[in-house]
């Protein structure tokens, strides 16, 4: 059975304080990363969700959770262009984004957040590529991550959360739905 975290909505100010440094990976950080994977996992799951009266997740921070501590799951599958499913399950402590490009992406659709209930429309632009280091907790060691596209979105998405930034900070509010010039429309 998974543990049913309550999650921070975005009225709190948690949400919007920048979080600490993991100083030592304990037994119990990591137990607790593993247990926001699979929450986030079972978020997926329609009959799971339903009977929880859960959302469903693509990524999740700590502080989402109630802890300002840097750490973050990403989960999600995506089909390749041969039908094959590439799994997406990333367990981070500590992440950094070592290096991004110039190129931005961003979703037609913009972003979503478990913490945020209220509509906010328009464009997030977020790298189309970026490095990540962190410790991987399902790898036991540190990792330098290469995402892209949609992969790139929710791990910056997360990482936001780590620095109290949340989605609709980065639209423009003026113009939410500019089209930057060379940004990937995903
Ligand atoms: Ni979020």
């Amino acid at each position: 059975m998974s543990k049913l975290f309550k999650i921070v909505k975005d009225n709190a100010t948690s949400l919007h304080s920048k979080s600490v440094e993991v100083s030592e990976i304990t037994p119990e950080i990591i137990s607790l990363v593993n247990d926001m994977a699979e929450y986030l996992k079972l978020s997926q799951d329609t009959s799971f969700r339903e009977k929880h009266h859960l959302r469903e997740g693509v990524g999740l921070a700590a502080p989402q959770i109630g802890k300002n501590i840097r750490a973050l799951v990403v989960y999600f599958e995506e089909e390749n262009e041969d039908g094959s499913i590439r799994v997406v399950d990333h367990r981070l402590i500590n992440p950094k984004i070592i290096s991004e490009s110039v190129k931005k992406v961003y979703l037609s659709g913009g972003e979503g957040c478990l913490s945020v209930d209220d509509e906010h429309k328009g464009y997030v632009y977020r790298n189309y590529k970026i490095l990540v280091k962190a410790y991987e907790v399902s790898q036991g060691k540190e990792v330098v991550i290469t995402a892209r596209g949609y992969e790139a979105i929710v791990l910056q998405h997360e990482i936001d959360h780590l620095n109290g930034v949340l989605f609709y900070d980065h639209i423009d509010k003026k113009d939410p739905f500019k089209v930057l010039p060379d940004s990937i429309r995903l």
